[in-house]
């Protein structure tokens, strides 16, 4: 008889961990006697041509602290089902989502591992609409996903921007300057509030929190009227002022969302201008989607793709693995994608800031 074979691909933009996640599946799988293979670029590989590669016991080696993945990846092509966080969804055009359905057929696949974040797991949930027995694994350094309390990456995304924050609180108090540090976080601050308070922040710029240059200045001169003549303000790609629009760059691509950054050089600019201090900016970019995963998003991509191969024998088609703790549960992929998590205005997070004096330039 011939082995039961599982699929697995990695959707949308990269992050740390997803090697990580692929080991855990070809390893479970196997420990099953099961076959693994891998589609390569995302959705991509499921279309002519077809590109796949196995993965067997000995594929597997280093993949736990490898960054990156080694089975490619792609937010765009012709699967770019998302544009716009909650806002209007594409419908993949049923030719190729019966293709692919086709491609999986033809292979033998019993089950499509589909790793992604929002964008990725709509299709994902397209797929499974066409007939294609899905499992999803929930994946994103913004960490802005519903229905699962964390989604791998976002630790090592905050444990890069904790550590740019401990690098620039050194030089920004020797030259009593303003530090922006500028973090991913299209539609929310996880990153931002995350890394904020762990690196010893001064003010936060969320999306969820609207702010004034007014407020923001405060708290400088706050702090210099305190004897600290620097200070450090953390904002995420997606804050923007009260009645001001976000920062992108250059035009909206087609089919796809818009390119943000530059809210930092922004904040930076008007910060000197009203306060007279010397600023600086630092753009992080996507060194918080490079490199290795930090040993809880391994210990989280270990137990995601263990229970990913757990739901395949138990066919809970259709589901994702979700951190609910001390549980990695299966919740119905439509209960995470469409909507954004933010984060809570009035939420804990927030308010441990707050406790300390940390300015968000709402108030
Ligand atoms: O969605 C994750 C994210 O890291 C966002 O925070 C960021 O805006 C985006 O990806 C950048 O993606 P790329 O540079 O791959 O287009």
């Amino acid at each position: 008889m011939a082995k039961t074979r599982i699929g697995i691909l990695t959707g949308g933009g990269d992050c740390p961990g997803l090697n990580a996640v692929i080991r855990a599946v070809g390893k479970a799988a196997a420990k099953r006697g099961w076959d693994t293979i891998g589609f390569h670029g995302g959705y991509e590989g499921l279309l002519d041509p077809v590109e796949y590669m196995p993965l067997d016991y000995k594929a597997m080696d280093g993949l736990l602290v490898r960054g990156g993945t080694i089975l490619g990846t792609s937010n765009r092509g012709r699967f770019a089902a998302k544009t716009g966080g909650e806002g209007q969804v594409n419908r993949i055009p049923g030719e190729i989502l019966q293709a692919a359905k086709q491609t999986v057929e033809k292979l033998g696949v019993k089950a499509l591992i589909c790793v992604g974040g929002d964008g990725s797991l709509t299709i994902a949930q397209q797929l499974f609409e066409t007939g294609v027995p899905v499992i999803g694994v929930p994946k994103t350094i913004d960490n802005d996903l519903e229905a699962t309390i964390m989604t791998f990456g976002f630790d090592s995304a905050v444990a890069c921007a904790t550590d740019a924050l401990d690098r620039l609180h050194t030089t920004a108090e020797s030259h009593n300057r303003v530090m922006v540090l500028e973090v991913m976080g299209r539609h929310s601050g996880w990153i931002a509030i995350a890394a904020g308070i762990s690196g010893g922040g001064d003010v936060i710029l969320i999306p969820e929190i609207p702010f004034t240059y007014e407020n923001v200045c405060r708290v400088v001169a706050e702090r210099e009227k305190n004897g600290k003549k620097f200070t450090l303000v953390v904002a995420a790609e997606g804050a923007k002022e009260a009645h001001g629009k976000i920062v992108t760059q250059g035009d909206k691509p087609k089919d796809r969302e818009d390119r943000l950054g530059g809210i930092g050089a922004v904040v930076a600019a008007e910060i000197e201008k009203r306060t007279g201090k010397e600023t600086r900016v630092c753009v992080l970019g996507h060194l918080q989607r490079g490199g290795g995963p930090t040993s809880f998003d391994r210990l989280l991509c270990t137990r995601f793709g263990a229970q990913a191969v757990e739901l395949v024998a138990r066919g809970k088609f259709g589901h994702m693995v979700a951190l609910h703790p001390p549980d990695i549960v299966p919740v119905k992929i439509t209960e995470a994608i469409g909507r954004i998590r933010k984060v809570p205005a009035d939420g804990d997070l927030v308010k441990t800031a707050k406790a300390l004096g940390i300015g968000f330039g709402d108030g």
